[in-house]
């Protein structure tokens, strides 16, 4: 029997990141020393105050039964007082909070909640992957909000023609961006809300790594601008936040309407995340937060280690203020050949800017989650490539 796929399957793109990492782990196996700055997962260990928690509360037999649909609503009031203490924004843990498996899971959500067959998304370009997926499962169709360096990396609602406005029902932003390493400034979620209110476009705007600060300043929330929670909402993850991507803790945050429809499909999907991984949530959000500002500041140390060594070959890139570079490729070079190229012949990984959109092109996404000392040898590898 032949076993076909449903088209929305079907249409599903491949998870690059995937196929790579499924090559880099062939050429370890074979003994070569890879240099592997493809993706973004935290290689600092989850701080030991909230592993210890952990430890504790799954001693707990009442965290071995199912748990409440839509998870703890001492977790919620967490995230909320996390938002309170943070970004001044005020939330109501019981109808403006709902927790996901990670951001991702919710990203994916929110486009099945919101969107029908042949609806339009407002997609940045490049995006995280992920919001494509769920377009895709949706039925949806994508148009690109071009996000081009001259412009800081900031979509420009005032190019879009006026049927795309009126069509469009879904729209993500992401900042700080990945890839683009870039922070959006207060004045533009004030835009973005007049825009998103004008033409009744949801925005969805994905704070995944908006804990991390650089250079001392504390990246902004699209819920500080006045009318956000009218019109949207925002994802928030403790992956980067407290190095616990394996743990799956999320969060949506803001309309009530659109928290209650993550809700109502979560509802089907799971019976939310294990009990003692969300209380071991609420130690990380509620407890001493000095490992979150340690993180920003490791982090920030290998971005100078990385900015400098690659302009002292001659390459120049702006200033990261995320966990990647986002960086030219020498004399504008298909962005899929030179990291093909980089990983065959200097056996340094990096993430090729289409992989990211069609105006990723031109750039190479490179992870600054890595050790220093393996920084310092990709830079070698590269001042040597060239
Ligand atoms: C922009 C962006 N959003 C969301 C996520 C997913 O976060 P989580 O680990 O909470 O699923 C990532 C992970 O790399 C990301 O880069």
């Amino acid at each position: 029997m032949r076993i076909e796929s449903a088209r929305r399957l079907r249409d599903l793109p491949r998870n690059s990141f995937a196929t790579t990492a499924a090559r880099i782990d062939g050429l370890v196996r074979s003994g070569e020393d890879v240099v592997n700055l493809c993706q973004g997962n935290p290689d600092l260990p989850t701080p030991p105050h909230i592993v210890e928690s952990l430890r504790t509360e799954v001693l707990d037999p009442a965290t071995h039964r199912y748990g409440s649909f839509s998870g703890l609503l001492a977790l919620k009031a967490a995230i909320a007082g996390w938002y309170a203490t943070h970004h001044r924004v005020e939330l109501d843990p019981e109808t403006e909070v709902a927790i996901l498996f990670g951001a991702k899971a919710g990203l994916v959500e929110l486009s099945q909640c919101f969107l029908d067959p042949g609806d339009v998304c407002l997609m940045p370009d490049p995006a995280f992957p992920d919001y494509w997926a769920g377009v895709a499962l949706a039925g949806a169709r994508t148009h690109p909000l071009p996000l081009r360096r001259e412009n800081a990396f900031l979509p420009d609602y005032t190019a879009l023609d006026r049927a795309t406005r009126e069509r469009a029902r879904l729209m993500f932003l992401n900042y700080p961006n990945n890839p683009a390493s870039v922070t959006a400034p207060p004045e533009f979620y004030a835009d973005t809300v007049r825009f998103a209110d004008r033409h009744g476009v949801l925005v969805a705007s994905d704070f995944a790594y908006g804990a991390l600060s650089f250079d001392g300043e504390a990246p902004v929330s699209f819920l500080r601008a006045d009318g956000a929670k009218e019109v949207g909402v925002e994802f928030i993850s403790l992956s980067k936040m407290f190095n616990m991507a394996g743990w799956r803790v999320g969060a949506v945050v803001g309309n009530r309407e659109v928290v209650a429809a993550i809700d109502l499909l979560q509802e089907h999907y799971f019976v939310s995340l294990p009990p003692f991984i969300q209380r071991a949530a609420i130690t990380a959000l509620t407890g001493p937060q000095d490992c979150v500002h340690e993180l920003s500041k490791i982090y920030e140390r290998r971005r100078d280690v990385f900015v400098s060594g690659v302009r002292d070959v001659g390459w120049d890139l702006d200033v990261p203020r995320s966990v990647f570079a986002w960086l030219p490729t020498p004399g504008g070079e298909p962005s899929v050949a030179f990291a093909d190229a980089l990983l065959d012949r200097a056996k340094v990984a990096v993430s090729p800017g289409r992989w990211f959109g069609g105006h990723g092109e031109g750039y190479v996404r490179v992870s600054l989650l890595a050790p220093e000392e393996r920084l310092r040898e990709a830079v070698a590898r590269l001042a040597r490539f060239r």
